[in-house]
């Protein structure tokens, strides 16, 4: 059945079943490598992307519960590789082997698009479902912070951080 998908901004119509994975369609029908394959059961986050803004896991999610909302893998976090996280990742040299910092990428990008100023609480309950074999944790953490950083402060936390 056909399913439109909006994928990075992008609108395109897949012709799959219903309940195929998410993560294989962005994978093998539409060729966006950026997203892993990891445990394939919803435990170790390497497939996350954005569906409206949230973070989920695309191979917990079927390809018609992703129809005609928006879709951010991490080809579309940015056009080039600079946002504030991409930065920050390369600065801070966090990946080891490598394989599931796409998905911590988009985790951390969906805490930090609701929370401009995460605490290490903040980060490490955002982060949890994503799983490092490499153990990169604390990097990943410092990258956050490093990224937040640079991102304008929301008015109410400005407020009250004055307080
Ligand atoms: S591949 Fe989806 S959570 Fe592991
Ligand atoms: S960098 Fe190797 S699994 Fe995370």
């Amino acid at each position: 059945m056909p399913y439109t998908l909006n994928v990075n901004g992008r609108s395109t119509t897949v012709d799959v079943p219903g309940d195929m994975p998410l993560l294989w369609v962005i994978r093998d029908v539409l060729n966006l490598k950026g997203t892993k394959f990891g445990c394939g059961i919803g435990q170790c986050g390497a497939c996350t992307v954005h569906l409206r803004g949230r973070a989920v896991r695309s191979c917990q999610t079927p390809v018609s519960a992703a129809a005609n909302v928006p879709i951010t893998t991490l080809e579309g976090l940015s056009a080039d590789g600079t946002h504030p996280l991409q930065v920050a990742w390369q600065e801070i040299d966090v990946p080891q082997c490598g394989y599931c910092q796409a998905g911590q990428i988009m985790s951390a990008a969906a805490l930090l698009a609701t929370n401009a100023r995460p605490t290490n609480a903040d980060i490490d309950r955002a982060m949890t479902g994503n799983v490092c074999r490499c153990g990169t944790y604390l990097r990943i953490r410092e990258a956050i912070h490093k990224a937040a950083a640079t991102l304008p402060r929301a008015p109410q936390t400005a407020r009250a951080a004055a307080e």
